[in-house]
């Protein structure tokens, strides 16, 4: 499996597991150590969760099922995310809100690396933009939690090319990542230049809902009908299946992106490994982008 260098310290496997929809699954922690494990023998070594996913438990059942077996925690990466205040019978919150303060920051980490039984986070990121963000206390806050062991790098998701380029610049160039939301039927960081910039800066983003959580495959809208017809039609010249040529879609652009597969089935998995051997041909990827209708060429 190809690997993506983030910093010194952590590479990611270019096809990452994510744990959102997690708590849908159903499954014991050995059932979740043996699902990982099979993620692994395939290459697949990165796993991607958050604080707040399946309502605060998605760390927990990701903790149980390590504690099942301490030594697999050397094989994989872990990534995991802070700054989202959810609405829980156990938290003294009265509306959703975002949080990024420095005692926010290092107290998410305390308690996500005990809940995950780990004693290191490899990728630590801020979950959503926030409006009140103080962009010197969270570097403060990062970087002590990696002097002190807690996490090997950190970054930001779903940041716009204005609030990327100011916190990069003010953590001295450390944000290793910005996970954001790519698929062909989610432009917007095609247009607002967010490949450019992490190009500019060699920093390599993250997508999430590659498949648009399924929808590409499920929704009768026209304009998805007609990207799922453009897809079958290329999958059938190359031989493959349809969502794998979504996955070498998003693979083949220049910023050189990491996938996040948000399926339980392994063979979804496979689907979307299979497409680092795929390499479309520059008119089919035009296609695909154009295909729902969104984009246009001037
Ligand atoms: N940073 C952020 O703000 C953010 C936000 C959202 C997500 N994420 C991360 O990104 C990861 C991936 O997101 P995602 O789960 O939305 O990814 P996705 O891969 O776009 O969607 C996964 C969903 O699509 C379904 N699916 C896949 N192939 C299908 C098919 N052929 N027909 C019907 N359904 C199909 C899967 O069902 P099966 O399980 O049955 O295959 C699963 O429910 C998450 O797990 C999370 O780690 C990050």
């Amino acid at each position: 499996m190809e690997t993506i260098q983030l910093n010194n310290e952590v590479s990611l496997s270019r096809i990452v597991q994510g744990f959102w929809r997690l708590h849908t699954w159903n499954v014991s922690p050995q059932e979740l150590l043996d699902f990982m494990k099979e993620c692994v023998s395939l290459g697949v070594t990165s796993f991607d969760t958050a604080e707040i996913y399946g309502n605060y438990q998605s760390e927990i059942l990701l903790g149980q099922a390590l504690a099942l077996e301490p030594d697999f925690r050397s094989k994989i990466q872990i990534i995991t995310k802070t700054g989202i205040n959810k609405l829980n019978p156990n938290k003294p919150y009265t509306i959703k809100h975002y949080e990024t303060t420095y005692d926010k920051i290092k107290s998410s980490c305390y308690s996500s690396l005990k809940k995950l039984n780990t004693n290191y986070i490899d990728v630590y990121l801020i979950h959503r933009e926030d409006p009140f963000f103080n962009h010197m206390d969270a570097v403060k806050a990062f970087d002590e939690l990696i002097e002190e062991g807690c996490i090997k790098s950190y970054g930001v998701c779903n940041y716009d090319p204005f609030k990327f380029d100011a916190f990069h610049t003010l953590s001295n160039f450390k944000c290793v990542t910005n996970q954001i939301e790519v698929s062909p039927l989610q432009f917007e960081h095609f247009n607002s230049g967010m490949l450019d910039l992490l190009q500019k800066y060699h920093v390599h983003p993250m997508y999430w809902s590659p498949l648009n959580g399924g929808n590409i495959f499920t929704s009768n809208d026209e304009n998805i009908v007609n990207l799922r017809l453009v897809l079958e039609r290329i999958a059938k010249k190359h031989h493959t299946s349809t969502d794998t040529i979504v996955y070498a879609w998003l693979l083949k652009h220049p910023v050189k992106g990491m996938v996040i597969s948000g399926t339980q089935k392994i063979s979804r998995l496979q689907n979307a490994i299979n497409a680092l051997q795929i390499n479309l041909e520059l008119e089919e990827w035009y296609e695909i982008y154009l295909a729902s209708g969104q984009q246009i060429l001037r």
